[in-house]
Parts: structure tokens; C-alpha cells; sequence
């Protein structure tokens, strides 16, 4: 692949504790993955996303991190993680890792200098801490997990959090901490990494004793971008890398600023991960996706799922289509063989779109949200910061089915989060000899895209109201029915379909790609 590879890539996220556990103690390793390579070559997708991989006492998932330069052990070892990237490269994969520049763990080296060195010092200043007002915090600032968004340590001072208490923000206004993470890039970057996907990259610059003047005061601040722009000229000195950033912004011009072409080379597109499954809706997310992307020469990014959000053939098959990180909508009545049929016409409609697509682990077999984990077992701390009113997260995190008949379906250990019985049918080897099986559709989808698709413009082509048709450069033309009648297929030969064709027709909630 040529040097810029992310362009029109198809990444495929793994998150490593629930992929596939090598050394049977119920969690995912790096044994496991690495055993697994093959699958994922055999997948056919460019490159993996891995979440976070470094030593954390996992309040979050990971997202809380002891040590930027090293490997979890849970996960396995430092050199086993080289090993990785190296074999990962010979199987023709590049690799993505996921940092996280908004907070450390409360575990790290920092933070518990800062908290040691007490009031005033310089390792305080890595960090937010601040006197409270009167026996309350400093500000009002709500946790994006809940509660509060400061802790008071026994000293008497508060900390910054936006997320969980075990996971205290950095200040960025600190030299060491644009250094420090300037030193991160490069140990990747030196161990072979290809990418950095950066975590919550729009609320790292923030101000606490600002007086509300009604702008968000820690998301999308505008010093955000020089940190980027130091970041990239970190990565240009590495041919080949790139970076992506994890940001969630509504408005698109703002998103856009993220894109420049000092700053990263591409970014989630949550507006179409958020996008319910209707025509008019998608077509305008795609038409404002394409604009806001091509003054900028940046190519856009196609996401359906990660692991923050419900799975879609659940989400797909509710009454409700759309997604929002605020109301996950948990339990609402779905329909699982309606939200099949539109996952399955969704993905060929993301990876038919021009630029990268991103495949997050357990789509590819159709997996759906498990809304039923035992509460005691839930550990997403959504859960618990909600007051159990938000179960959050671990539904979409459930280990992956691979073989056999009954859990841990050739996983490895007992699965640190239970696995549905009924995910027997959906396991890789109950789904490999099936033609008609999610799995399949995904292998004969990547093949085909990496022949005849990738970053080439698209051109809308006339047709029925509730109908998404296009054709792309190459000459492939996708046709996706969002409608309740079957509509003419398109002309020229059929490569492939989401599901069967009768009488010659498109029915509704199904996607085909000619040529
Ligand atoms: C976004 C990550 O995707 C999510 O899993 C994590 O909880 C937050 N950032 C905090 O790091």
C-alpha cells in the first residue's frame, strides 16, 4: 500500500479484553490476538485499531493509564507487543494504537507525585488541582460518567475529572505535559506503530477558574489545535504514520478545524454513527460528510459501531434507529432479523462510501447488544457513577463466540463478561461454511472494496424517493432501499447483495452492489 494507506483503509477495531484469550484466565491477551492474525488477514481489512493495551488498574476499560510505555500484564508484555506489530505487519496489517492525552490513571507515577508533593508544587501543575469554595468543589462541572467532576484528596484540594475519579485530566497548559506525550508518539512510533488514535480529543484544553460565560469550557476550546499541530509534526517525522482523533462534535465547522492539514490526518464520523436508518437523514449526513471533508483533502471515515455504543442489528431493529450517547435506550423493544437485514445493508453501504471504513470486532459476525448481563457483573463505571440508572457500556464489550456449541465458545478462559447461549449459531465456525452468513458478507465486501473501491469520489445517481443510489469512480455502483416496497435493481452485473433478491427486485431494508 502506498504511503497514505489510511486513505481508503478498512480498520478493524479490536478491543483486546474481549477478542480472544490465549491464556484461558478469561480476559483477551496478546496471545490471543496474535494467534488470531489470520482471521483477521483472512477478513480482508487494512488495518487494526487496538484500544488501550497499557498497564491500568482498568477503571475504565483501560482508558485509565498507569504507563504509557508499556503493556498491560493482564494483556501480556512488552515484547510480546512488538512481536505483535511485527507479525501483524507480515500478515499485511497495519497497526492503530489508542492513546489518551485527557487524563492519566490515579495510578500513575504523575498523580501520585502530585499527590505526595501537596499543595503549590510543580507535579500538581501536571494536573488540575485546586482549593475548593467553602467545603464544596471549585466549580460545578459534572463527570461525563456522572457525579461530580472533582474529587477532594485529604489534603484538602480538589481534582479535575471529566470522566471517572480514577481517571484525573492533565493540564495541557503544562510544558511536561506536551513533552511527555511528544515522547510517547515516538516510542511507538519507534516500535513500528502505524497510527494513533487519539482519545476524547476535543476536551483536552480546559479552564476551571474561567467565570461562565456561557462557552463550553472544556470541549472544543481553540488552544486545543496547537496541541495537534505539535502532535503532527511528531508523526511527520515518521513516513507512513497517521493520526485519527476521537471527536464528537456536532457543529461540522468545528469538527473541520480538526482536520486541517497541520493538524490530524482524519477523524470518526459519529454523524453517521448517530444517523438513524432512513434515507433522507443518511443521504444529508453523507452530502454534509463529503463537503465538510473535501475543501480539506481529508478523507472521511464511515464508523457504524465502537465500543461505547449499542451494537446495530439491535439498534437497527428498534423503532428507533438513531443512536445518542446520552440515551442508550436500553431495553427498547427490537426486532433482531429486522436490525440483521438493515446491519447487513448498512455496512455495505459504509464501505461502498469514499475514504477509510472502520469495522469494530463482533460486527462481522453480526453480534448484538447483550442487554441482559447480570447487574453484579456489569463494569462499565457508567453504571455505577449513573447511579445504576444508565447500565452503560459492557453490552457491546462481551467476549467474542469463535467455535463450539457453549460458552466460552472457543474464547478461552470462563469470559470475564458472560456470553448469550444462543450465540452458538453466530460463532466464526458455525458461520464460516454458511454463504449466507453475516461473516461471509464481510469477507466478500472487503475483497470486493479493496479491488474496486477505496477514497475515489462518488457521484449520486437519479432515484425512488427512500432510495440511496451511487456509483463510484471505479465504475461500482451501490443502491441501498430504505423504503417499504422493493424497487428495480440497478443495472449491469450483481456483485453482491445484503440478502436475497426475488423476482429480480430490491426489497426494502437491503443493499446491492453492481458493476
Ligand atoms: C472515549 C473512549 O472511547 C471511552 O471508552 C472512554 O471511556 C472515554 N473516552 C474516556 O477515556
Amino acid at each position: 500500500m502506498p504511503e497514505a494507506w489510511w486513505r481508503g483503509a478498512a480498520i478493524y477495531q479490536v478491543y483486546p479484553r474481549s477478542f480472544a484469550d490465549g491464556n484461558g484466565d478469561g480476559v483477551g491477551d496478546l496471545a490471543g490476538l496474535r494467534d488470531r492474525l489470520p482471521y483477521l488477514a483472512g477478513l480482508g481489512v487494512d488495518a487494526l485499531w487496538l484500544n488501550p493495551w497499557y498497564p491500568s488498574p482498568m477503571a475504565d476499560g483501560g482508558y485509565d493509564v498507569a504507563d504509557y510505555r508499556d503493556v498491560e500484564a493482564v494483556f501480556g508484555t512488552l515484547a510480546e507487543a512488538e512481536a505483535f506489530i511485527g507479525e501483524a505487519h507480515a500478515a499485511g496489517l497495519r497497526i492503530i494504537l489508542d492513546v489518551v492525552p485527557n487524563h492519566a490513571s490515579d495510578r500513575s507515577d504523575w498523580f501520585r507525585e502530585a499527590l505526595a508533593a501537596g499543595p503549590g508544587s510543580p507535579e500538581r501543575e501536571r494536573f488540575w488541582f485546586r482549593p475548593g469554595r467553602g467545603d464544596g468543589p471549585p466549580n460545578d462541572w459534572q463527570s461525563i460518567f456522572g457525579g461530580p467532576a472533582w474529587t477532594r484528596v485529604p489534603d484538602g484540594e480538589w481534582y479535575l475529572h471529566l470522566f471517572a475519579p480514577e481517571q484525573p485530566d492533565f493540564n495541557w497548559n503544562s510544558p511536561d505535559v506536551v513533552r511527555e506525550f511528544h515522547d510517547v508518539l515516538r516510542f511507538w512510533y519507534d516500535r513500528g506503530v502505524d497510527g494513533i488514535r487519539i482519545d476524547s480529543a476535543a476536551l483536552l484544553v480546559k479552564d476551571p477558574d474561567a467565570e461562565p460565560d456561557g462557552s463550553d469550557p472544556y470541549t472544543d476550546r481553540d488552544g486545543v489545535h496547537d496541541i495537534y499541530r505539535g502532535w503532527r509534526k511528531v508523526t511527520d517525522e515518521y513516513p507512513g504514520r497517521m493520526l485519527v482523533g476521537e471527536v464528537w462534535l456536532p457543529d461540522q465547522e468545528r469538527f473541520a478545524r480538526y482536520l486541517r492539514p497541520d493538524e490530524m490526518h482524519t477523524a470518526f464520523n459519529f454523524d453517521f454513527l448517530n444517523c438513524a436508518f432512513e434515507p433522507h437523514a443518511l443521504r444529508k449526513v453523507i452530502d454534509t460528510t463529503l463537503a465538510t471533508h473535501a475543501p480539506l483533502g481529508a478523507p472521511p471515515t464511515w464508523v457504524l459501531a465502537n465500543h461505547d455504543v449499542v451494537r446495530p442489528v439491535t439498534r437497527y431493529g428498534r423503532a428507533d434507529t438513531s443512536f445518542d450517547l446520552q440515551d442508550r435506550r436500553h431495553g427498547a423493544p427490537t426486532d433482531r432479523a429486522l436490525g440483521v437485514r438493515r446491519a447487513r445493508a448498512a455496512a455495505l453501504l459504509a464501505m461502498a462510501l469514499p475514504g477509510a471504513v472502520y469495522i469494530y470486532q463482533g460486527e462481522e459476525l453480526g453480534l448484538p447488544e447483550v442487554e441482559d448481563l447480570p447487574d453484579e457483573l456489569r463494569q462499565d463505571p457508567i453504571w455505577h457513577r449513573s447511579g445504576h440508572t444508565d447500565p452503560g457500556r459492557d453490552g457491546c464489550r462481551v467476549p467474542l463466540p469463535w467455535a463450539g456449541d457453549r460458552p466460552p465458545f472457543g474464547f478461552g478462559g470462563d469470559p470475564w463478561l458472560p456470553q448469550p447461549a444462543d450465540w452458538k449459531d453466530l460463532t466464526v465456525e458455525a458461520q464460516e461454511p454458511d454463504p449466507g452468513s453475516m461473516l461471509n458478507l464481510y469477507r466478500a465486501a472487503l475483497a470486493a472494496r479493496r479491488e474496486h473501491l477505496g477514497d475515489g469520489a462518488m457521484t449520486w445517481l437519479p432515484s425512488e424517493e427512500n432510495v440511496l443510489a451511487f456509483t463510484r469512480d471505479s465504475g461500482l455502483t451501490c443502491v441501498v432501499n430504505l423504503g417499504p416496497a422493493p424497487v428495480p435493481l440497478p443495472s449491469g452485473d450483481v456483485l453482491l447483495a445484503s440478502g436475497p433478491l426475488p423476482d429480480g427486485l430490491l426489497p426494502p431494508d437491503t443493499a446491492v452492489w453492481t458493476r
